[in-house]
Parts: structure tokens; C-alpha cells; sequence
């Protein structure tokens, strides 16, 4: 059975700044987690998964120091990227310059991570920009990286480059940030619930039993936490759906299914991440003809 411990926990400040980094073992995958904070504890970490000499994902760029202390230290020797997010490919372009190893991507985030984009000063604040960067597109299909066979998983919703990474022989299922939660409280306004519900569904039919997830790792009864997250959007997706097609607005849907909004996420973002945003998707895909 894998285990999860975290066995190596280092919680720094430089000046104001609180830093976290945490070593989870789980047989034989190691996850790096890494967190950074203005103010207070971090409130989202990011973990990067090594494999072997393969890593998956970089974490943020506010953390670049200690990302490429242990890729130099852990010998890696490539890199896949599940997408385009600051707290996935915030190191990618340092990593690849200094150790000069091949960075992996979905077609979709080679081509965002080309040039320079813009983000949101929550996103600055939280993660830190992440440098622009030619990275090589995924073969089609399955492929080897250093003796281990692995298929990337097209799984769009959460954003639209969103891949996940299956380990067939090992029963391992990198997720990146397609579960999250069993339960999730805000998207971000460009998340696309009828595409997560179907990629929920994609990895629902896929072999595998550890669920590492970017943010929660499930390194037991991994398809259960996913059939739970399926469930969970299906029956809000039903809902919103009902009143919507009923004539409710979006107000009117968030009061009459009690959906709360995380007031501290919502101000922080902008309003760029909420829980309306999940009421939004839904409408949005009644109106493009999804079911
Ligand atoms: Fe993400």
C-alpha cells in the first residue's frame, strides 16, 4: 500500500515571507510540496511529483530557488507539465536553461507558455509570473521517458490545455488540477464544468487506484475521490441547470440552491475566482447546446 509522510518539513521566512516546503513520500513517488506567503500561511501549495528522474510540473515561480535546489539534487532529468498555470509552470523556463532537460507539454500549453501572457495581481501575488518558454509538444499517445511508459490523459475544463499523466503498469494517475476536492467551492472564470464533468468521466474509465492530485494527493482509492467529484458536479450541474432553463437568473440560482461564495477568495481574485463562476459555466453551456 502507498504511503503518504511527510518526512522533511522546512517552514522559512525571509524577511516577511513565509516559505514552506514539505518531502511526501509514497513508495516511489516523491511529492515536493512547495508554499509561499506574503502574509500568514500560504493558502494554496503546490506539489511537484518526482518519478524516477521525471518530474511533473515546477511549482511557483516565488519559490524558484528551492525548486531548482532539488531538481538539481534529485538528478531530473525531464519534465511534464499537466498545464499552463503559474503554480505548475512557474519554474520551467529556469529549469530547462539551467539543466538544460527536455519540458513537456499538451500542444495547448506549449503554445500559451511561447509568449508572455497576462495574469492577475492575485495571481502575482500568490505565485509569481512564470517566465515564457519553448517547450516540446507530447507525442501522440503513449510514450517512454527514461524506461517508464507513460500516457498523457487529455483532460480539459479546468483550463483548456489541462493534461493528466497515467502510470498503466503502476496504477498512477498524476491529476494535476482536475480533482482538487471532492467538493469545490469557486472556479476560476474560465473553467468549463460540462468539460470537467467529461474528463472526470475520461479517468473514471482508466485503470489506476493512486490519485495524485497537485494540490490533495488520494494515494489510495483514487477512483473513488474522482467518482465522488463526479457525482458532486453532476448534481449541482442538474440543478443549475433545472432553475436556469426555469428562467432563474444567476442570483436568483445561487439563493435558491443556498450556494454560499468564499468572500475572502472572491475579493482577493477579483471576483475572477467564485462560486457564481460554477452557476455561470453551467448557463454558458445550456446556451452553447450542452445537455
Ligand atoms: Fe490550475
Amino acid at each position: 500500500m502507498l504511503m503518504s509522510r511527510a518526512n522533511r518539513r522546512v517552514f522559512g521566512r525571509n524577511g516577511i515571507f513565509l516559505k514552506i516546503i514539505k518531502r511526501h513520500n509514497f513508495g516511489e513517488v516523491v511529492g515536493w510540496e512547495f508554499g509561499w506567503s506574503p502574509v500568514g500561511r500560504p493558502m494554496m501549495t503546490a506539489i511537484c511529483y518526482r518519478i524516477g528522474p521525471v518530474l511533473i510540473d515546477t511549482a511557483l515561480a516565488h519559490m524558484r530557488p528551492q525548486v531548482l535546489e532539488m531538481v538539481e539534487r534529485e538528478n531530473i532529468k525531464s519534465v511534464l507539465l499537466t498545464h499552463y498555470h503559474e503554480d505548475h509552470s512557474g519554474n520551467a523556463a529556469e529549469i530547462k536553461a539551467k539543466f538544460k532537460i527536455p519540458i513537456y507539454g499538451e500542444r495547448r500549453t506549449a503554445e500559451k507558455l511561447s509568449r508572455p501572457y497576462k495574469i492577475f495581481p492575485y495571481q502575482h501575488l500568490m505565485w509569481g509570473a512564470a517566465t515564457p518558454v519553448e517547450i516540446k509538444t507530447l507525442p501522440p499517445g503513449a510514450f517512454e521517458e527514461n524506461g517508464l511508459r507513460i500516457v498523457p490523459v487529455y483532460t480539459p475544463g479546468h483550463s483548456k490545455d489541462h493534461t493528466a499523466y497515467l502510470f498503466e503498469e503502476k496504477g498512477w494517475l498524476f491529476s494535476g488540477d482536475l480533482y482538487l476536492s471532492s467538493q469545490i467551492k469557486y472556479f476560476r472564470a474560465d473553467e468549463k464544468i460540462l468539460d470537467q464533468i467529461n474528463s472526470l468521466k475520461k479517468v473514471m474509465s482508466l485503470d489506476f487506484d493512486a490519485l495524485f492530485c497537485s494540490h490533495h494527493p488520494r494515494p489510495v482509492d483514487g477512483k473513488k475521490f474522482i467518482a465522488q467529484k463526479l457525482q458532486y458536479l453532476e448534481d449541482l450541474y442538474g440543478k443549475v441547470a433545472d432553475l436556469a432553463i426555469r428562467g432563474m437568473d444567476e442570483s436568483g440560482i445561487m439563493k435558491d440552491l443556498h450556494l454560499k461564495e468564499d468572500l475572502k477568495i472572491k475579493w482577493l481574485c477579483f471576483g475572477n475566482v467564485s462560486m457564481k463562476n460554477i452557476v455561470r459555466s453551467v448557463i454558458e453551456s445550456l446556451l452553447r447546446g450542452g445537455a
